[in-house]
């Protein structure tokens, strides 16, 4: 694709790029400081609800982390594969560190893919079933997801 653009498009699909490594990083730091914070601190216990729910609902959260995680490895991958630097913000440059590969490239192209359309099916999930709790079975499930300060009770 690159082949049929000119100087200024290659230029903006770049910069493009840019962005979109330097807010994947962002959201990856984001949520390596969440699960540090998740892990050294007691989590809020979940309102009653029956074992299944409980269930699926644990394993979402963990099931958030471990995509954001598999979408940064694959995502450098796939950048270290391509030899572009990051200019993280166009503040930092991130040298290339590692050659990768073929089929490491290949393999990280298509779980960067899956990983980033799950994603997309774990938030819709996520929203329904807080939608659900608090709409059809009216307990305090979406309310606790509140900051203290917005009304979320506290252990
Ligand atoms: C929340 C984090 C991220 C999400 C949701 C995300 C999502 C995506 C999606 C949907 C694509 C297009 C996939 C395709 O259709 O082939 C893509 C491509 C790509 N992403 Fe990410 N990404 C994330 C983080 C990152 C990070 C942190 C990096 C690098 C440090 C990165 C590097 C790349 C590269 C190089 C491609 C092009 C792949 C190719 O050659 O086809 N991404 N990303």
């Amino acid at each position: 694709m690159l082949a049929t653009m000119d100087l200024s498009q290659i230029d903006q699909v770049v910069g493009l790029f840019n962005w979109h490594k330097s807010i994947g990083i962002t959201v990856f730091l984001l949520m390596l400081a969440r699960l540090i914070w998740r892990l050294s601190t007691k989590a809020p216990p979940l309102v009653p609800m029956a074992p299944v729910l409980a269930f699926g609902a644990r394993a979402l959260q963990w099931m958030f982390y471990l995509a954001v995680f598999g979408l940064f490895v694959s995502g450098y991958i796939l950048n270290e594969a391509a030899a572009h630097n990051i200019d993280f913000f166009w503040i930092v440059e991130i040298p290339l560190f590692f050659e990768i590969e073929e089929a490491a490239e290949t393999l990280a192209k298509l779980a960067h893919k899956t990983v980033a359309f799950s994603l997309i099916g774990f938030v819709l999930l996520h929203t329904g079933a807080a939608l659900y709790h608090h709409f059809h079975l009216r307990d305090e499930t979406l309310i606790g997801m509140l900051p203290s300060w917005r009304g979320a009770k506290q252990e």
